[in-house]
């Protein structure tokens, strides 16, 4: 018999609908083709747009931490703590990966295109890093919740 998905993990996974959204929007924004004339304002609008994600990103972390989503995937599955433990850590280091990069848009004062292709590559490269974070937090959904040990189905 499977557990049916609980209001916090159902909770999680619209939040993680909507992280989606804005990563599309925030990796159409970054792949925006620049010359001397726009890049001030796409700086300021990357800036802005990395902002909120950090700003959402932080609050999903925490329901995920403190608002019951990890602690229950451990009490129904203890064999899950080393993973979810994992996960806590890259919560970490991806907000500070955001950090860094809107530091390095900031301290940008010219068109420079070297220095503004290995931002875009690094916030490619969190995106990405996020992707699979939440690809691997709906296997552990699926595997804890959709095929409990015994199952017939
Ligand atoms: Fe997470
Ligand atoms: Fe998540």
């Amino acid at each position: 018999m499977s557990t049916s998905l609980s209001d916090i993990a159902r909770q999680i996974e619209h939040e993680h609908e909507a992280l989606k959204n804005q990563m599309d929007m925030l990796q159409e924004t970054v792949k925006t083709e620049l010359t001397e004339d726009n890049f001030k304002d796409w700086q300021v609008d990357t800036i802005l747009k990395l902002r909120d994600f950090k700003g959402t990103l932080e609050k999903h972390f925490e329901m995920e931490e403190i608002g019951g989503f990890n602690e229950e995937l451990i009490r129904l599955k203890p064999q899950n703590k080393k993973k979810i433990e994992e996960l806590e850590t890259e919560h970490r280091e991806i907000i500070l990966k955001i950090e860094h990069i809107i530091s390095e848009l900031k301290h940008l004062v010219t068109f420079e295109k070297e220095k503004i292709q290995n931002i875009v590559s690094s916030v490619l490269g969190v995106l990405e890093t996020l992707h699979l974070h939440e690809a691997a937090e709906r296997e552990l959904v699926n595997t804890t919740y959709f095929h409990d040990i015994g199952s017939a189905d």
